[in-house]
């Protein structure tokens, strides 16, 4: 047994459809074609249809199942709510939405105009709350129910220096995710979020680490356990979250970086870097004295 293996059994998703955002790319294609083994049908859906298109061909072929590839900007609720309409048409009941879209750069805050600013608050903050909006109302009027997985940084908490509009959008996103998964849950529906460390994906790194940043600032060095994630432990973790299994968390945000985030904020953390010659010498001369 791996980490890096499949967790749960077959058939846990079967009977549930699955709409992705960001779903052609990344995380968010990896935690798809998962859910795909598990027995679900997924709606991906982004800006780039072509990317979208070949993406769920791909995913078909590899896993099997039905992925419907749809085109929508998230920052515009005219269009989330026309894929929604054309989702649900499609696949009848969604049961699950992923928000998992995002924007992000490096850049010193005050470098930044006002538009850069907003596009990071635009596509995370306000695109997960509208397509929040749209899908919640649709499950309410129903009385379907469903399940919603955010997907948020370790920062949403701590916050970030130099990638401040995500940091702010994810704490709105975080704080959306705990308001309703109180308000909401009279209607059957659970909202849940995962904070993941370093993953490595093209969309992020490129942005984030762009040059020869990943070599200066190697991401695994931050880390406890001494390596960045692998896609499958954090599809492990999500398709739990996704999963009836999980019926009774509702409300929380699950981590997983590594002990990442922790390492960063623990006053004496950084005397791992006290080698055990010097930890001899001050037992030794604690000895003397007693
Ligand atoms: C400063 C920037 C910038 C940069 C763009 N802008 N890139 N400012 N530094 N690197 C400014 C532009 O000049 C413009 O402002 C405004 O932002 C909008 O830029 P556009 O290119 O017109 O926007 P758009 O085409 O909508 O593209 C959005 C984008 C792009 C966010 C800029 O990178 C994108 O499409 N990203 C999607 C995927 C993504 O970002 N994935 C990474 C997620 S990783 P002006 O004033 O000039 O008009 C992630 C990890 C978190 O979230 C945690 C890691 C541990
Ligand atoms: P990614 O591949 O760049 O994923 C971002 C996705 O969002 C893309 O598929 C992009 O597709 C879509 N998107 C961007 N703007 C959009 C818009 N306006 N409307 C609709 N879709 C839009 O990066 P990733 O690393 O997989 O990131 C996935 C999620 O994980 C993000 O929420 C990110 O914040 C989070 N995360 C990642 C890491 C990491 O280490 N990778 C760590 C913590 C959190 P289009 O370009 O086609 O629109």
């Amino acid at each position: 047994m791996n980490f890096n293996d499949g967790m749960l059994k077959e058939g846990t998703l079967s009977g549930k459809n699955i709409l992705i955002t960001g779903g052609g790319t990344g995380l968010g294609r990896a935690m798809g074609e998962y859910f795909l083994e598990l027995g679900a049908h997924l709606v991906i859906t982004s800006r780039k249809l072509d990317v979208l298109q070949k993406a769920a061909k791909e995913m078909m072929d590899s896993k099997g199942g039905k992925v419907v590839p749809l085109a929508c900007d998230v920052r515009h609720i005219d269009q989330v709510e026309e894929m929604w309409m054309e989702a649900t048409r499609q696949m009848g009941q969604i049961h699950v939405v992923l928000n998992n879209a995002a924007g992000n750069f490096i850049s010193p805050t005050e470098r930044l105009s006002a538009n850069a600013f907003n596009t990071i608050l635009d596509i995370v903050l306000k695109g997960t709350s509208q397509l929040t909006l749209t899908a919640g109302k649709d499950w309410i009027s129903k009385q379907q129910g469903g399940t919603f997985l955010n997907i948020v940084t370790t920062y949403a908490w701590t916050g970030s220096a130099y990638v401040v509009p995500s940091a702010a959008a994810k704490a709105g996103v975080l704080a959306m995710t705990r308001s309703l998964a109180v308000e909401w849950a009279k209607y059957g529906i659970r909202s849940n979020a995962i904070a993941p460390g370093p993953f490595p994906t093209e969309g992020a790194w490129s942005r984030l680490l762009p040059g020869n940043l990943a070599q200066q600032f190697d991401p695994s060095k931050k880390v406890p356990v001494g390596r960045v994630g692998d896609h499958q432990e954090l599809a492990n973790l999500a398709a739990y979250l996704v999963s009836d299994f999980s019926s009774f968390v509702n409300g929380e945000v699950v981590t997983i970086d590594g002990g990442e985030w922790l390492k960063g904020a623990g006053e004496f953390n950084n005397l791992d870097q006290i080698p055990q010659e010097l930890w001899d010498m001050m037992e030794a001369s604690r000895n003397k004295k007693s």
